[in-house]
């Protein structure tokens, strides 16, 4: 049942009207117009679409919105913009990190997770991390030197 629910995204209050049961991505997405999270596969396997939860990395594609109320979501937006990218951003755009991109949002809201808990992360400890989010154009070369300048 459609009910409202409030939600924090970026340091900013939300009043969204949907049912509960509705995945946060497509809440950020078509609600919010907030494109930095993606839709990959939609069953929490690939990463694309990973947010932070109270600086906690999450996929929004299998997180409910009733499950989020009250805690403090934070997109790729929410570290930085083009004219002022945050630190892992930064990594990436000096890495030139990308091939198609798809997979960069879960790449660098993961590390962004790993430096809240951990800012200077052995390379180990990255590949960790990064384990379960997918990349299918085989850039892991570039995105292991972002992951390595923004641990520096
Ligand atoms: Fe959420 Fe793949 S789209 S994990």
């Amino acid at each position: 049942t459609t009910q409202i629910t409030e939600l924090s995204v970026n340091g900013q209050s939300h009043q969204i009207e949907a049912d509960a049961d509705t995945p946060l991505l497509y809440i950020l997405r078509n609600d919010l117009e907030l494109n930095g999270p993606k839709f990959g596969c939609g069953l929490g396997e690939c990463g694309a679409c990973t947010v932070l939860i109270d600086g906690v990395a999450a996929r929004s594609c299998v997180l409910p919105l009733r499950s989020v109320a009250g805690h403090d979501i934070t997109t790729l937006e929410g570290l930085g913009s083009s004219a002022s990218p945050g630190r892992v951003q930064q990594a990436f755009i000096d890495q030139q990190a990308a091939q198609c991109g798809y997979c960069l949002n879960g790449m660098i809201m993961t590390i962004q997770a790993l430096l809240n808990r951990n800012p200077h992360p052995t390379e180990q400890q990255i590949r960790q991390e990064l384990k379960y989010n997918l990349c299918r154009c085989g850039t892991h070369v570039e995105i292991m030197a972002a992951a390595r300048q923004a641990a520096q």
